[in-house]
Parts: structure tokens; C-alpha cells; sequence
């Protein structure tokens, strides 16, 4: 049976997109260096499906354990490429890690599939890419800017290197731009599983909720939108995740229109912080504790999706409500708090 490697299996979209591939009849098989989950993802992942997928605990730095696994796996039939690292603060600090980490073991990846003719790829891309865009909703089209961080670049550089690569050998990659993915699978066996202080909206929330953080700051109230706090499009995971497996589908039918293509994975729906927060306290009958605070640096003021290539083109729309993802958060911190 044909495999497909998902490489950061196990992380919060990784584990997520495995279970939709399995949904969808794929072996998946893993390789996860562990360095931002927990092997007990496994158990969650069998717990909704059925299924354990294989895992090979490896970093991707290790080029010759990358060559002993698709030694081990000839099945391999295409990859989906979730291991880097995503801490936009951490790759200012630390942007060698960034470049080695994310742009260094892409380049590995590649080289191994080259040589072993696996020619469906997908990689795990981000808005994040356009910066603050001119124009919203943002297009495919839209001008990538100067990347705000070195995280930022390395999800730029990335997507040329297949372009390069795919303009001249039998590849064919699919960029996806992620949005901002938020929520939980609806059984609560899987879900976000940051470690220690949170740096994203909704799971400081929902630690908040559960009273192991005093208050949520939301950083800053005076930007230029409706009600002053920053607009995200906020995508549920398993719509997220669904999006993979159409994305992976379609090369593996060779319905791509062109050897390297892009698709943004939004709602095409942008909400302000404040929303968020009213969402979340309708969605789950939960008050938050909040107080607002200063802007964030970095942070740019109003992002979403125009979704319609993305619709029309892969054949992919995101069904999920804000609303539904908020719950499901709550539901899964609930659950791994033991509430
Ligand atoms: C969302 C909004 C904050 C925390 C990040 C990555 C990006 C992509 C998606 C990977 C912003 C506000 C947040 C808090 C707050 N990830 N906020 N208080 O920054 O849009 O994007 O995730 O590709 O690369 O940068 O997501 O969840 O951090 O912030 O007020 O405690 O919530 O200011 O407006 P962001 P986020």
C-alpha cells in the first residue's frame, strides 16, 4: 500500500492532517523529532481512527538518517512537510536555528525525493509571507514583502527553492498558506499542545479560561479597525487539515494546472480580537478575564483570506464556524486539564 510521509506528524496541524489522510485511505507515516510535542499524540491520533500510524522519531538535520528512512519506507508515494520551527520571536533571536531547522532540511528532503522519483509534495506555508498586505481580501497575487522575520523568511525562501526545483524536474508542489489555524478535533483526543507561556490567541484563552493564567492582554485596542484590536482570519484545524488531503489529491491525479502552485487556506472571514474574545465566551458560556494592553511588535494590523482560487481551483472551502473551533478548544483544554 502506497504511503505518505507527514513530516511534524505529530504536531498540532501535522496530527490533525494525519487523520484526515487516514480518513481518507492513506498509510501515513511519520517522522517527528518530538521537539514541540509529545509522543502521546500517537494515542489520540489511534484513538479517532483506528489506526497507529508508523513514526520514526528523527531530526531532519540528520541527513543520514533521513536517507536510512526512505532506505527503510520505498512506498513513499508524496510528502506532506510540516517539521520547522514556527516561533516568529525565537527567529529573531536565534535566526541560524530558523535557516538550518526550516530551509536546511527542506533542501534535504528534496534531494532524497528527487533521487527516489517522489514527485507529490506538499508544503506547509503562511500568510505570513505578505506581511501587511496593500489590498484586502489578500490574493494569491498579492506582492510577498520583505518577510518581518527570519521565521517569515524561511517560509519565503522555501516556497522559491520548490518553485526552482519544480520548473526544472518532474516535481510538483502545492505551497499552502495557512492562515491562522485554531481549534481542536471535535472527539477532544487531539488538539494545540502549546509549551510553556502560549504565544497565540486562542490557547491563551482557553489556558485562561481554565485558570491557569490570570489574564489575557490583548495587545492593543487602538489600530485602525472597527472596534481598535487586530483582524485574523481564524481557520478551524480540521477544515486546515482536510485542505492537505484535497491539496495532496490533486497532484496525485495530476490535476495540477502548473508543476508549482499556491493556495491560500483561510475563511475568507477576518475577526478582530475583541470578536474573538465575545466568541468564545457565547461559544462556551465562559467569561474571560482580559485587560488590554500595549500593541505587540510586529504585529500587523488586518489580515484575511481571499479564498476563491482556493474554492474554486483545489476544490476546498473551509466549513467550520469560528464559534465551533472556539468550543472545541475549550473542549480540549478541558480535557487535557482534567476540568
Ligand atoms: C493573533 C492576534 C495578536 C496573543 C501567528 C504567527 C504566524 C502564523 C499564525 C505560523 C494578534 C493577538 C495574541 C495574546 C493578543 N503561524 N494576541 N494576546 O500573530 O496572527 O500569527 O500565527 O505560520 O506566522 O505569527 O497569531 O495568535 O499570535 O495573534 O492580543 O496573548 O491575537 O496581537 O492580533 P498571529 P497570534
Amino acid at each position: 500500500m502506497k504511503a505518505i510521509l507527514v513530516t511534524g506528524g505529530l504536531g498540532y496541524i501535522g496530527s490533525h492532517t494525519v487523520v484526515e489522510l487516514q480518513i481518507a485511505g492513506f498509510k501515513a507515516v511519520i517522522i517527528d523529532d518530538l521537539s514541540n510535542t509529545r509522543v502521546e499524540v500517537l494515542e489520540g491520533i489511534e484513538a479517532i481512527t483506528g489506526e497507529r500510524p508508523d513514526l520514526e522519531i528523527l531530526d531532519l538535520k540528520e541527513k543520514e538518517s533521513v536517507t536510512e528512512f526512505f532506505e527503510k519506507h520505498k512506498t513513499i508515494e508524496g510528502v506532506i512537510h510540516f517539521a520547522a520551527s514556527k516561533a516568529v520571536g525565537e527567529s529573531v533571536e536565534n535566526p541560524l536555528l530558523y535557516y538550518e531547522n526550516n530551509v536546511g532540511t527542506l533542501v534535504y528532503l528534496l534531494k532524497e525525493c528527487r533521487d527516489r522519483g517522489i514527485n507529490n509534495f506538499i508544503f506547509s506555508s503562511s500568510c505570513t509571507v505578505y506581511g501587511q498586505p496593500d489590498i484586502l481580501p489578500i490574493t494569491e497575487n498579492a506582492p510577498v514583502k520583505p518577510a518581518l522575520s527570519p521565521y517569515g523568511n524561511t517560509k519565503q525562501i522555501s516556497e522559491e527553492i520548490l518553485a526552482d526545483l519544480c520548473a526544472v524536474s518532474d516535481l510538483r508542489s502545492i505551497a499552502l498558506r495557512y492562515f491562522n489555524p485554531i481549534g481542536a478535533h471535535d472527539s477532544a483526543m487531539i488538539g494545540e499542545l502549546p509549551l510553556g507561556i502560549p504565544q497565540n490567541l486562542v490557547p491563551y484563552i482557553t489556558q485562561t479560561a481554565a485558570g491557569i493564567r490570570e489574564e489575557l492582554s490583548v495587545f492593543g485596542d487602538d489600530y485602525p479597525t472597527p472596534d481598535g484590536s487586530c483582524i485574523r482570519d481564524y481557520i478551524h484545524i480540521q477544515d486546515l487539515a482536510k485542505a492537505h488531503v484535497t491539496a495532496l489529491q490533486r497532484l496525485i491525479n495530476l490535476e495540477n494546472k502548473a508543476n508549482f502552485e499556491i493556495f491560500n487556506i483561510g475563511t475568507g472571514k477576518g475577526s478582530s480580537v475583541l470578536e474573538v474574545i465575545s466568541t468564545f465566551e457565547q461559544a462556551t458560556g465562559m467569561k474571560l478575564n482580559y485587560k488590554i494592553v500595549d500593541r505587540r511588535p510586529g504585529d500587523v494590523t488586518e489580515v484575511y483570506a481571499d479564498t476563491n482560487l482556493a474554492n474554486s481551483e483545489l476544490g476546498w472551502k473551509a466549513e467550520r464556524s469560528m464559534a465551533e473551533a472556539l468550543r472545541s478548544a475549550w473542549e480540549w483544554e478541558k480535557k487535557v486539564r482534567n476540568l
